[in-house]
């Protein structure tokens, strides 16, 4: 943690004062803080305490009302390695979720470019209202790490769940964050992604509903880890260039194995996350089919090529991750598929969760390996969920 930017949002609870063990432990490991305090904050802690404990003066106003200075919220954002609201009103998170950025801390969380953790603290039945719960799950949806808080005795004297995370554990939060970072450097991993198009004539198509999110969130996480990124990506939404990934653009199953066989030799791992049309069209129609004077058609479809499966025929010690979307004995069928394509790890995602699937920001996932009994995870945006599974396959390569 030597050297890193975090800046550390205050919004108003009484759990404020608890962060200033968490700025003395990020101050202690060789961090620089900068403390950002909602006008309520203040009235749970005083600035003075937070700047002497930082060495440096706290931001909470815009304006410096006799001098006519203002702070720039976009600087800090960009300063920041991290930004870590702790404690995070149900306030400050409704603001940060709907961008209500009437505050210094809000702004800033707005101009972070990097990643930011919240440290949630009220009364258990704010916590427990459906519109906290609601407003959590975008944040986590639009990349945010929720360091979920304890149950306990709160500051109504009454006792559930609601009570801010302690600072050690946001500490160790925070911690793990940075030493994940470039631990992946000289590692070169294939990612596919979305779905494939098979063709029934040049205008039509066999297709699925992948949006590739979860392949483009794994693609992000490595990239940021240090390594270097080969994504073979099916038809999705184009996204911007992430430095460290190379995209290479597909349609059908045969282009995606095409494209996988030429860069597997290169890599040390790799991860299947595209969603493969099984069966393709036997011939596709070189011209329209044309539908005047026709009321039914047969499609002859064959059986596509298990990309997964020829790559974990050839995979040598390199490790292959597969995904498995099931809607009934999900474990079984999963660990069956981990058998049969010779794969190292297995991401089971079920389809009757709610928070599972195409098109969601959010997945919820099981981890089965052939080492260690099944994990399962809550329910977390897919970029968090994406770093889950490289920290698996991170613990797996140690244990080599
Ligand atoms: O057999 P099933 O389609 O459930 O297996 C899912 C896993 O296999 C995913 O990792 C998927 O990317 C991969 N797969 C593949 N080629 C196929 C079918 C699935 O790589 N033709």
């Amino acid at each position: 943690m030597k050297g890193k930017h975090i800046v550390l949002g205050i919004s108003g609870g009484i759990a404020a004062y608890k962060a200033a063990y968490l700025l003395r432990l990020f101050m202690k490991a060789g961090a620089e803080v900068q403390v950002v305090m909602t006008p309520n904050g203040r009235e749970f802690i005083t600035p003075a305490t937070l700047a002497a404990l930082s060495g440096r003066p706290v931001v909470s106003e815009f304006f410096a009302a006799n001098t006519g200075e203002w702070h720039s919220h976009v600087d800090l954002g960009l300063w920041a390695d991290v930004m870590v609201v702790a404690p995070a009103t149900a306030c400050t998170i409704g603001k940060m979720v709907t961008g209500v950025a009437d505050n210094m801390l809000v702004t800033t969380y707005l101009s972070a470019k990097e990643k930011v953790m919240v440290a949630p603290a009220m009364d258990l039945d704010m916590w427990a209202h459906p519109s906290t719960q609601r407003n959590v799950a975008i944040l986590r949806a639009d990349g945010v790490e929720i360091i979920e808080p304890g149950s306990g005795e709160l500051a109504s004297h009454l006792v559930g769940k609601g009570r801010m995370a302690e600072p050690e554990e946001i500490f160790r939060a925070v911690k793990k964050y940075f030493d994940r970072s470039r631990d992946l450097e000289g590692k070169s991993v294939l990612v596919t992604a979305g779905p494939t198009y098979e063709n029934i004539d040049p205008v039509r198509f066999v297709g699925n509903w992948s949006s590739g999110k979860m392949g483009l969130a794994l693609a992000e996480a490595l990239a940021a880890r240090g390594a270097e990124v080969k994504l073979v990506a099916g038809p999705m939404a184009k996204s911007e260039a992430i430095p460290g990934v190379e995209r290479i653009d597909v349609v059908s199953a045969r282009e995606m194995l095409d494209a996988c066989l030429n860069v597997w030799n290169g890599c040390d791992a790799g991860i299947m996350a595209a969603a493969v049309a099984d069966y393709a069209p036997v011939n596709a129609a070189q011209s329209k089919i044309k539908r005047e004077g026709v009321d039914e058609i047969t499609l002859t479809l064959r059986r596509n090529p298990d990309i997964a499966a020829t790559l974990g025929c050839i995979k040598g010690d390199r490790m292959l991750v597969g995904f498995a979307l099931e809607t009934e004995n999900g474990v079984e069928n999963a660990s069956g598929k981990l058998e049969r394509k010779n794969l190292d790890m297995i991401v089971l995602n079920s389809l009757s969760d709610p928070e599972a699937g195409f098109c969601k920001d959010t997945n919820k996932i099981t981890i089965i390996t052939r080492e260690e009994a099944p994990r399962c995870y809550p329910a977390k945006s897919k970029r968090e969920v994406a770093d889950d599974i490289v920290d698996a396959m991170t613990a797996l390569w140690e244990g080599k």
